[in-house]
């Protein structure tokens, strides 16, 4: 195949949001059958000129090419029929309908004035085997994982037709194993012809399976190049602006008394197995306990449980001495607990609201924010200014609603408030989820001050080499058990492999 056909050319694309230009004279080129990288900073404005692509957004000037015609995409219908499909960095599945609805909503096939379910079903079931994109059409949406939803918003595209395929970080919700499947089967799509183009902020996936890599910082193009010929710290250099260390300082810290204590705690999941099994640990003072393991071996039930949004069915959750188990959110928040969840748009933003309310949103009825019932505008503004400038927050004003801002500076919003809040114990589930690697250091560095500040520090993470660099101990958990209790420096990411599949640690445990 001649992989120098152009199949799209954007070129000096702007987009302005009220003054604010998110695209600022970009140019992107997709050959016919590679997967092309786009890499950028949160909110650089990557998903904005993939938005623009798809039909979503116009742009206030460029000109956009496909198949080498000239043509304005001014709706997501055009898109469709040229043959461009998107996969969104915030999934758009309508929860309560099955998969199958779902794939074929707003494209039924029609039997006389009737839906042809039967023809639908065996089209949606031969993709899935084709692309080997395993799905249960049945199973309604808010029952699967988010694994499983992904595959459904590809099979999607996929049953529209589209052969040009754009994903917007589509591996920051998946588990490593899930990466490496997702990895396989853009190589499937690309191998039968599909054109795709890849936004991640992880520079190993670019290296693995893109072709060409496109670099834009601040809305502005920064350039393309070949994978095979730029290294991954040229890359962060390119899109940051500067040299990115990529390590970490970690200093001496003292353990203190145990701020968290879990004792014998049972916790069961939604259809009533048990989820945590006689789970004992502690987090102490200057400490980082990371939990490592396979998502979906008790991590979510056990974070649930402690930050009070899953009953416990037995044992203590002891904060600060103190049993909270099965206590109300609002308690656990008050008694010094910080909560970086691990679904952003879920529990941790109110997407409607603006920026600087979503920064008080466990504090808004108290000093100084409001006082005998009376808000304190001034206030809560200065506090938006301060936070936005300390945790550099990319937004055009602390006015914008929650869901404007790009989906990094959403999880930057909710570490900074949380971290803001000054809680003896921060619970951090996926923190750096979709953060570039700038905000990543920015974030580890953060959370390693707070370590250093005394603070108790719970991280649940997939990432193995976040939990290597940023724990004291790593627990890890296998079916809602501890099968190791490790320290970073005395274990390698081989034998936490093994513990994590549920081979347990022989001789000494450091709890
Ligand atoms: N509707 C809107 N109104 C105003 N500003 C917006 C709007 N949509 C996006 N922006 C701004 O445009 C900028 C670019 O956002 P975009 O979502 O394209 O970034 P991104 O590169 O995808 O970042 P991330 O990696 O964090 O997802 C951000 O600063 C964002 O706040
Ligand atoms: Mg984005």
């Amino acid at each position: 195949m001649n992989k120098q056909k152009n199949i799209i050319e954007m070129k000096h694309i702007v987009k302005d949001f009220d003054g604010f230009k998110a695209n600022d004279d970009l140019n992107l080129t997709l050959h016919q059958g590679e997967i092309l990288a786009l890499l950028g900073e949160n909110g650089a404005g990557k998903s904005t000129l993939m938005s623009i692509l798809s039909g979503l957004l116009a742009p206030t000037s460029g000109e956009i090419k496909v198949n080498g015609r000239q043509i304005a995409i001014v709706n997501p219908t055009v898109a469709k029929q040229l043959g461009i499909g998107m996969v969104h960095q915030h999934f758009m599945l309508a929860h309560s309908f099955t998969v199958l609805e779902n794939i074929i909503l707003g494209h039924e096939t029609t039997k006389g004035p009737l839906l042809d379910l039967k023809q639908a079903r065996e089209k949606v079931l031969a993709l899935s085997e084709h692309y080997h994109l395993a799905i249960d059409p049945n199973q309604k949406v808010a029952n699967i994982t988010v694994a499983q939803q992904q595959r459904v918003e590809i099979l999607k595209v996929l049953y529209r037709g589209a052969d040009i395929l754009i994903f917007d970080e589509p591996t920051a919700v998946l588990t490593p194993p899930e990466i490496k499947e997702f990895m396989h089967i853009l190589k499937n799509l690309a191998n039968e012809g599909k054109s795709i183009i890849l936004i991640t902020h992880k520079l190993e996936e670019i290296k693995k399976v893109a072709d060409r890599v496109t670099i834009i910082r601040a809305g502005k193009d920064v350039g393309s190049y070949a994978v095979k010929d730029i290294s991954n710290e040229k890359m962060a250099e390119l899109m940051v602006g500067h040299p990115v260390t990529m390590k970490l300082a970690k200093a001496a810290v003292e353990p203190g008394k145990a701020i968290l204590a879990v004792k014998d705690l049972v916790v069961k999941e939604n259809r009533g197995t048990l989820a945590v099994k006689h789970l004992s640990f502690n987090v102490h003072a200057g400490e980082i306990l990371g939990i490592a393991g396979i998502d979906g071996n008790g991590q979510d039930e056990l974070v649930e449980a402690i930050t009070g949004l899953r009953h416990s069915s037995s044992g203590e959750i002891l904060i600060k001495d103190q049993d909270l188990a099965n206590q109300a959110p609002r308690k656990i928040t008050e008694a010094g607990v910080a909560n970086i969840p691990a679904d952003r748009q879920k529990y941790g933003l109110i997407l409607q609201m603006s920026v600087a309310d979503n920064l008080i949103l466990q504090s808004y009825y108290q000093t100084p924010f409001s006082h005998h019932g009376i808000i304190n505008f001034h206030q809560i503004k200065q506090h938006a200014q301060k936070l936005v400038k300390k945790f550099d927050i990319l937004t055009p004003s602390i006015d914008l609603a929650g869901g404007e801002l790009s989906g990094g500076n959403q999880q930057k919003v909710i570490i900074a408030r949380e971290l803001q809040r000054n809680s003896d114990l921060i619970i951090a589930f996926q923190p750096t989820r979709g953060l570039d690697v700038g905000a990543i250091e920015t974030i580890h560095k953060q959370l390693l001050k707070e370590r250093e500040q005394g603070k108790a520090i719970l991280l649940v993470s997939y990432e193995l080499s976040e939990i290597m660099a940023l724990s004291d101990r790593i627990l890890v958990l296998h079916n809602g058990e501890k099968s190791g209790v490790v320290k970073p420096e005395e274990t390698t990411e081989t034998e936490l492999g093994l513990l994590m599949t549920g081979v347990k640690k022989e001789g000494k445990v450091v709890d």
